[in-house]
């Protein structure tokens, strides 16, 4: 049975020595990232001694594709089917009278920074952030749920801000802020990483409640409870809730912030956020994600290329596998891997997956006998099946995202589509060299 609760996890982890414990006492300002940071996030580490604090703090739980995968209890090759799967056929939370994670009750006059570490990651931050917390929202009807993730500053006693960039959520809140009304939200923090996962699909897609697809991921119906100040349910489970509301009509100054892309954002006022409530369970685990690791890129990750798997194949049915690297922030560049049956297959697929995802900027098609996990593998396709005049294409001045530098620059993005599979009929001068027996190094040694 997998871990549905983020320190069986751990446990499940350390037992099988995956887990670095870093015992030395860590300051929160700056040097736990720059721990985190060594590994990019996919590393998991537990944190004993954060300066200051009495919790401890895990990181890094969910950046690495082989443990996301294991954390769910399937192979990686499975990641993507199961992803689809777990969207289409969701698994209800069950609705608990009380859960663990309300063992610890705080209201009235608090100071947020006095309860649990907030780090500060980069030199030119504007403070300390929350940055891993799973928000829960419900929709304007009040009859559907869904989670995500947005970073919040912290602002003094029991407020921060947050940075919303989906539309879904801000004209939600924009609705509440027309009527003069606070939004009601709850903030988890210590999940597994299929809560993290499922955070990151698109509500503008799918529609989906993003809890019951994490429980389709992990197998069963997960626990929730209601929580205490606001009409929102969190999971029994988790380590820590915030619950509060997003106020409306108030604004506070928000960045900059090193992001997703790996520069600094832009300052801007952004709306205030106000904790009615912190419950947390005994001995409390606290969980950050470093901002533009592997842990904040490869969920997002994922979950784009289970949506692009499923559009490319409407119209190349021969596609056996996508990839959307991590070097490429996790959403400009993919590949996508081939059986060729007809010319013209590789510039269809490109144009396919532009059409599936404007953020998406250069994609490269191959056969199906390159590892497209592997960029060397990538690169030697790219190098040896590629001629420019006739294999690339570029769409100039199309829409592309504004978490991106260049394309910031002109406000509009251009597209690059790279044919590299070989031509039909052709095989033998594309043959790759093999060797005719399997050896085990080890036995060697
Ligand atoms: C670690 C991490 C941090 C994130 N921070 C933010 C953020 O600060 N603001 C934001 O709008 N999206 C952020 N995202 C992306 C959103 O969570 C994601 O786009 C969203 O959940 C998609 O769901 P939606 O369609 O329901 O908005 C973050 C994602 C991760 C994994």
């Amino acid at each position: 049975m997998n871990p549905v609760t983020m320190r069986a996890l751990l446990d499940d982890w350390e037992n099988r020595g995956l887990l670095y414990r870093i015992k030395k006492e860590v300051d929160p300002l700056y040097e736990l990232g720059a721990i985190i940071n060594t590994k990019n996030g996919k590393q998991p580490f537990l944190f004993e001694k954060v300066k200051g604090y009495q919790s401890q703090m895990a990181a890094g739980l969910g950046g690495d594709r082989e443990l996301l995968a294991d954390s769910i209890g399937i192979p990686s090759s499975e990641l993507i089917p199961k992803i689809i799967d777990s969207i289409v056929n969701p698994i209800p939370t069950t609705l608990k009278e009380s859960g663990p994670v309300q063992e610890n009750l705080v209201t009235g006059d608090f100071d947020l920074a006095d309860l649990f570490p907030i780090p500060t990651y980069h030199v030119e931050d504007s403070g300390a952030y929350y940055v891993s917390g799973i928000l829960i929202v419900k929709d304007i009807t009040g009859q559907k749920r869904y989670t995500s993730i947005r970073r919040m500053q912290y602002l003094g006693g029991n407020r921060t801000n947050i940075l919303i960039t989906s539309p879904e959520l801000m004209e939600q809140y924009s609705y509440f802020e027309r009527l003069g009304q606070p939004m009601e939200i709850a903030v988890m923090f210590g999940v597994v990483p299929a809560v993290v996962l499922s955070s990151q699909i698109s509500t503008h897609l799918y529609h989906t409640d993003k809890l019951n697809v994490a429980g389709a991921l992990l197998g069963q119906s997960l626990d929730v409870v209601r929580c205490k100040t606001v009409d929102l349910d969190v999971l029994a489970e988790a380590e820590i809730v915030f619950e509060g509301h997003m106020l409306p009509h108030e604004r506070e100054m928000e960045g900059p912030f090193g992001e997703l892309a790996g520069y600094y954002g832009t300052q801007s006022p952004q709306p205030v956020v106000e904790i009615s409530a912190v419950t947390y369970r005994n001995q409390a685990i606290n969980q950050t994600i470093f901002p533009s690791s592997y842990e904040e890129r490869l969920p997002m990750a994922l979950v784009r290329e289970a949506t692009l798997l499923s559009t490319v194949r409407q119209v190349v049915p021969n596609i056996t596998g996508v990839h959307i690297p991590m070097g490429g922030v996790a959403r400009y560049h993919a590949v996508i891997q081939i059986k060729k049956k007809s010319e013209g297959d590789g510039k269809q697929a490109a144009l396919a997956a532009f059409a599936s995802d404007k953020d998406l900027k250069h994609v490269v098609v191959v056969n199906d006998d390159v590892n497209i996990f592997d960029s060397d593998d990538v690169e030697w396709a790219v190098a040896t099946r590629v001629q420019a005049s006739e294999d690339i294409f570029i769409v100039p001045g199309a829409k592309g995202s504004p978490l991106e530098s260049s394309h910031n620059l002109r406000g509009v993005t251009d597209k690059m589509g790279v044919d590299a599979t070989y031509p039909l009929g052709k095989e033998e001068l594309f043959r790759r060299t093999s060797i005719p027996i399997d050896i085990n190094l080890a036995d060697y040694l």
